[in-house]
């Protein structure tokens, strides 16, 4: 814990070398005065919407689930996950506390359909539910369906789960004439006019972070929020006192609030904390002027931002040697992923054997010691500044749940897959909560699917 906070407070003063590189990175630094700024424009955000002012930027919604599990739920659900780049079928196994997921599958969404149009996407969907179905021998058998739809989303009618109405696209998705329509139903008529599918009933489509806050519940009584950290960002709580419920003007029973806190910054409170590598990375996005906090959080956005960070350093002369930065991996859109950056960043090796690998690969050569410490450098402080911002997303919540002893139900690609980026963002966390607010992390793999699964079950 204390080396971690030790490396957030002056990590480019104690290891970075040259005084330009140092310039170069500055922007990156986040100490806890930056952290407390983002947890109070958070938080501003939060009262606006329950206050339901108009002018707040982020527009939560209310997930509408208001029945939560109790550990008594049974049954076997088909649930289908769509993502921002794949679709996931897979079954949930419920027999009370036990919970199992199985056969699950998972399907590439191709740009043309995630670029598309409606019916495509509908086509899609209807496609591969009917591959699957089939392949498991389910078309005659009456089955439940939850969806699981990673975008903000409301309904048109209350209290029903199935009526999403998608808000806006997000995560480099952008199918054509959806955002508003109702969802649930478009694809109920389309599943129930094919054979292969029309044994099919969607019983509930709901939010992933909302699902994942679900399966919490049913694991731990005490949870509260949920936290997704992966391609895209958001978080949800739900709040046992107070007006919450009425975002979106449903009642003042309990419901669970999607913050989406990834479109924190559209309205430029953020520009102080982006460096222009941010602003540079984003330029390819379809709406780079939307979801400001993910695209420097979320997993999509990472090994972008240090390309542009190692581009000019290459460029330059700080770094390898200057033609460099005419290789693809500098040069080209996504040439570097973030699946790189995260490898190198877990390269413990004193010779840097793995990150010299990989910059082997990607057609460096030559490559000095000095280079590697560099490039290793520039992928930890980009990754830290996320967990930071992310630390702080959280620490808003859970200050505003106001619950003394809060379990947060949390996953997410880039949450599972690195070590030091969960353990900077739960030191953080804590240390911006302070000592009056006890978090507990609770990590559930398939957490969205098996909430979508539990509120079927409901
Ligand atoms: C994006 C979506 C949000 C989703 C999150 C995680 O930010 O807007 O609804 O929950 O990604 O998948």
């Amino acid at each position: 814990h204390e080396q971690v906070l030790g490396e957030g407070e002056a990590l480019i003063q104690q290891e970075c070398d040259g005084p330009n590189e140092k310039e170069i990175l500055k922007g990156f630094e986040m100490n806890n005065e930056a952290c407390q700024e983002v947890m109070s424009l958070l938080q501003r955000e939060i009262e606006a919407n329950v206050g339901k002012d108009a002018s707040a930027t982020i527009k939560m919604f209310s997930t509408l689930v208001k029945d939560l599990p109790r550990g008594e739920e049974n049954g076997q659900f088909m649930v289908v996950n769509l993502g921002s780049r794949s679709l996931r079928i897979l079954f949930v196994r419920i027999e009370g506390p036990q919970i199992e997921t199985h056969d699950s599958k998972t399907y590439t969404i191709p740009p043309d359909v995630r670029l598309g149009t409606c019916v495509q996407l509908l086509n899609f969907l209807e496609n591969r539910l009917s591959m699957f179905v089939t392949s498991k021998q389910l078309t005659d058998k009456e089955t439940s369906v939850g969806v699981v739809f990673s975008f903000p989303c409301k309904y048109a009618e209350e209290g029903d789960l199935t009526t999403a109405r998608p808000k806006k696209w997000t995560k480099g998705f952008n199918c054509d004439k959806v955002v508003g329509k109702d969802f649930g139903k478009l694809l109920h008529e389309k599943l129930k006019n094919k054979l292969t599918t029309c044994k099919l009933t969607i019983k509930v489509i709901i939010n992933d972070a909302a699902g994942l806050l679900i399966a919490g519940i049913h694991k731990d009584k005490a949870c509260r929020i949920s936290f997704v950290i992966g391609k895209g960002v958001n978080g949800c709580y739900m709040k046992d006192n107070g007006s919450d419920g009425t975002v979106q003007g449903h009642g003042d029973e309990k419901t669970i609030i999607a913050t989406e806190w990834g479109a924190l910054g559209e309205n430029e409170c953020l520009e102080k904390f982006r460096t222009d590598f941010d602003r540079t990375a984003v330029n390819f996005s379809m709406s780079p002027k939307e979801q400001i906090l993910e695209k420097m959080v979320g997993r999509l956005y990472i090994g972008e931002i240090v390309r542009q960070v190692l581009l000019l350093l290459t460029k330059e002369s700080h770094l390898f040697k200057p033609f460099y930065s005419e290789l693809p991996a500098l040069n080209e859109k996504r040439g570097f992923t973030t699946e790189n950056v995260l490898i190198i960043d877990s390269d413990m090796d004193q010779e840097y054997l793995t990150t010299r690998d990989l910059l082997q690969h990607l057609e460096f050569d030559n490559i000095s010691d000095e280079d590697c410490k560099l490039v290793k450098f520039v992928c930890r402080i980009v990754l830290q500044r996320a967990a930071f911002f992310a630390a702080a997303a959280l620490a808003t919540l859970v200050k505003h749940v106001q619950q003394s002893h809060v379990t947060v139900a949390i996953d997410g690609s880039l949450w599972r897959s690195h070590l030091r980026f969960k353990q900077q963002m739960m030191a953080k966390t804590k240390e911006l909560v302070g000592p009056d607010f006890d978090v507990t992390f609770l990590s559930i793999i398939d957490g969205s699917e098996i909430g979508a699964a539990l509120t079927t079950a409901l």
